[in-house]
């Protein structure tokens, strides 16, 4: 299939290729487009046939349900069953944004976009290409993570081709997205959220905004723990092998000595500051703050191939913040987690 892509980069001149795009989704056919988070593989969310292409392309497991896309909080609300009083403070502080709202669902989606659970992932993307697209298509879209399954996330139009191109119909660059994980996925089906999937909205800022601290998950045992299905399945993965390791930079330069000793070689990850400390065969600046670094971490991840590295070392993260979000990340794609 041939992959149609356009650039987007001034959207008052983009109209004509906004209603291409949509056109195509309204055929039931997959296009790519940018949010703020990472780009979204795009489909009509009421049209099975149509999300059942998600699932092929990606080779995704049937059982993880997709997140469903609107473009207002009108549309939002006309997707759930039912809002408690916490989400609408959420929806009006954080939407649009990189927040997901797991809501009981009322049947306007495909029984496929939410995997035969009786709730509906949604969210509205802070970007204003998406937000033209899904007011153009006049549907609520289906859009997971823009890659194949298990792999890093696309945090630039380049990452959706490698993965999909000649799959789909169509890719929107927008650039690169801005925040660069994926959004905070939050259960709203209880008397308080309940943190599914760490993102750039914490849990002290939701906690905040509802007046409320959250349930702590770890006092949930596993059974009754509810969960994002898609967080049982191995992520983010690098080409490489990848050790993400606690330590001070000398006990990371230490540690890459002894691998480049054994005839590895070892290519690292770590910030702008540590990087001056330390020698490696390749290396990749996650930037100088967390922010950066949330950015960033997807490229980084997609960057060493098997020809230029066998071990990836990368550095760990203080788990607070955005913190939490990208160790989160990190501990997927990590064959291995070293504390010194
Ligand atoms: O930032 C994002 O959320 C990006 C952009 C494209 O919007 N999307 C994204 O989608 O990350 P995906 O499919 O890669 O991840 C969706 C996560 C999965 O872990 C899935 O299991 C969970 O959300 N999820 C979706 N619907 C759910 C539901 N009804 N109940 C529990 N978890 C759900
Ligand atoms: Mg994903």
């Amino acid at each position: 299939m041939h992959t149609k892509q356009w650039t987007i980069d001034d959207l008052e001149h983009h109209k004509e290729d906004i209603a291409e795009a949509a056109a195509l989704l309204q055929a039931g056919e997959l296009v790519v487009f940018p949010t703020e988070t990472v780009y979204g593989l795009g489909a009509d969310a009421t049209n099975e046939q149509a999300v059942a292409k998600i699932f092929a392309a990606k080779g995704r497991p049937q059982d993880n349900p997709l997140i469903v896309h609107a473009a207002s909080k009108e549309q939002l609300r006309s997707l759930a069953a039912y809002l408690p009083d916490y989400a609408e403070k959420l929806i009006d502080r954080f939407s649009p944004g990189p927040l997901t709202y797991v809501l009981p669902e009322n049947g306007r989606c495909a029984r496929n976009v939410t995997a035969g659970l009786q709730t509906v992932g949604i969210r509205i993307p802070d970007h204003p290409a998406a937000i033209a697209l899904i007011k153009a298509a006049g549907l609520p879209l289906a859009a997971p993570s823009a890659n194949i399954s298990g792999k890093p996330s696309p945090t630039a139009a380049s990452h959706a081709a490698e993965d999909l191109a000649g799959k789909i119909a169509g890719i929107l660059d927008g650039g690169p997205t801005g925040v660069g994980v994926e959004s905070t996925v939050i259960d709203c089906t209880g008397d308080l959220p309940v943190i599914l999937r760490p993102g750039a909205v914490t849990e002290e800022m939701i906690a905040e905004t509802i007046g409320q601290r959250l349930a702590s998950t770890d006092a949930l045992s596993e059974t009754e723990k509810p969960k994002a299905p898609g967080m049982k399945y191995r992520h983010y993965a690098p080409e490489v092998p990848l050790w993400l390791v606690n330590g001070k930079p000398g006990q990371l330069q230490e540690l890459i000595s002894q691998q480049q000793k054994q005839g590895l070689r070892v290519a690292v990850m770590a910030s702008s500051g540590t990087l001056t400390e330390l020698h490696a065969d390749g290396q990749f600046s996650l930037g100088g703050n967390l922010q950066e670094t949330a950015a960033h971490l997807y490229d980084g991840l997609r960057r060493f191939e098997a020809g230029d590295a066998d071990l990836i070392i990368c550095e760990a993260f203080p788990e607070t913040g955005l913190g939490v979000a990208i160790m989160n990340r990190l501990k997927k794609a990590a064959s291995k987690y070293i504390e010194l």
